[in-house]
């Protein structure tokens, strides 16, 4: 009879415990500050792991031609499975912090020019999101992930780290599945393909557009009349600035031309979900968006804290893979992916404004 199974062979654990044995496979004579710093890496790197599975699902359900409204719930699911990782991935920077500054100089030389800089897991989860290639930091003129790519040498790690980066590289990205997803959105009851739909869209945007108008002269009021203000034509200029911020974002006048019906498209449809969100058919896609800016903010909490951590470890020193080390991590804490999602927030309108929902029935609202 087969044997019953146990529990340490199926997490295989003395393969996984045998791995914590550095660059000389050997943990005998190893520091104990060294282990700390090896094991806390490796989880992270199993959190990571895990991550780019759950977003990939997430991803391929949203990227199908046809999304089925039961989907949502199963995507929603994955993105708050990823959002509370990272939450514990930003936690998780308190046990490396006991790890006291000398405690790390003990044996960091030996790392160098080894460094999370060449986490190929963290640059897929970058390229999977839909992060752009432009918007990365360089030092040195460095690309991260040609860096990766250069750096692999013929070992099995550094073929695994060549063949990912390769590989998500073909792929779709959540970005891009959640556009179409988003650009099929009815809005009105309107969708891509009916006659009138570019009609519906342009009514839905000039209609917000006009209450939008309304809720900031009367914001305005309110300041002016209450604020002691000295320089009240300035601040009426960053009032009408703001205004034209957001005509050319909601009128998509900052993307090329050939794009910009399907970019507008796009951003009506999240404002369209935000300020509708109560409706039925509009509550789950909502919570989806909701979460990918969740899975998004912690990402940027995880740099943040991952950056304060290394000030507090290191100071200003150059980092082991040779960057300007808190200074460029900083500079990565302004990434930004999902851009549109953002964006939306400063120009959302309270409930009472919104403009009047047509087609109610089609959200399966009944009144
Ligand atoms: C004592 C602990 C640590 C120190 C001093 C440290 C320091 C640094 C520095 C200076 C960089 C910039 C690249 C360079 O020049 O090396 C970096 C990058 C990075 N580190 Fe750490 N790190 C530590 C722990 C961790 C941990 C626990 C993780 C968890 C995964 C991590 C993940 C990363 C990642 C992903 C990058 C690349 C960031 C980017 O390029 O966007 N680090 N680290």
């Amino acid at each position: 009879m087969k044997d019953a199974p146990t529990y340490w062979d199926y997490l295989g654990l003395d393969r996984l415990l045998d791995l914590q044995g550095g660059l000389e496979h050997d943990e005998s004579g190893m520091l104990v500050d060294e282990l700390h710093f090896i094991v806390v890496h490796q989880t992270y790197e199993l959190w990571f792991k895990l991550t780019l599975r759950c977003l990939r699902i997430a991803r391929d359900a949203l990227g199908a031609p046809r999304v089925a409204e039961e989907t949502i719930p199963t995507v929603v699911h994955h993105l708050r499975r990823v959002t509370s990782i990272l939450r514990l991935a930003v936690h998780q920077m308190e046990v490396m912090e006991t790890l006291t500054p000398q405690g790390f100089l003990d044996f960091r030389d030996k790392l160098v020019p080894a460094s999370g800089f060449q986490s190929f897991q963290m640059r897929e989860l970058e390229i999977l999101l839909g992060i752009e290639d432009a918007e990365r930091v360089r030092y040195g003129g460095v690309d991260p992930v040609q860096h990766i790519e250069a750096s692999a040498h013929d070992t099995p790690a550094g073929r695994l780290a060549k063949g990912r980066m390769s590989e998500v590289r073909q792929e779709r990205t959540f970005l891009a599945c959640l556009d179409d997803w988003l650009y099929r959105t009815p809005i009105q009851g309107s969708s891509p393909g009916d006659p009138d739909d570019e009609e519906a869209v342009s009514s839905f945007l000039t209609a917000y557009q006009e209450r939008m108008a309304e809720a900031r002269d009367a914001s305005w009021k309110r300041l002016h009349q209450t604020l002691e203000v000295k320089d009240a034509e300035g601040m009426r200029r960053r009032f009408d600035d703001l205004a034209a911020q957001s005509r050319q974002f909601l009128e998509a006048h900052d993307v090329p031309e050939a794009e910009r019906a399907r970019r507008r498209r796009i951003r009506a449809a999240a404002l369209f979900i935000e300020s509708y969100r109560e409706l039925p058919l509009l509550s789950w896609p909502r919570l989806l968006l909701d979460l990918v800016v969740e899975v998004e903010e912690g990402i940027v909490l995880f740099r943040h804290r991952h950056a304060r951590m290394v000030e507090r470890t290191i100071g200003r020193r150059v980092g082991t893979g040779g960057s300007g080390g808190v200074d460029y991590l900083d500079q990565t804490g302004k990434y930004r992916v999902f851009r549109d999602l953002w964006a939306i927030r400063t120009v959302l309108l309270p409930r009472s404004r919104v403009p009047e929902l047509e087609n109610a029935d089609f959200y399966g609202f009944e009144h």
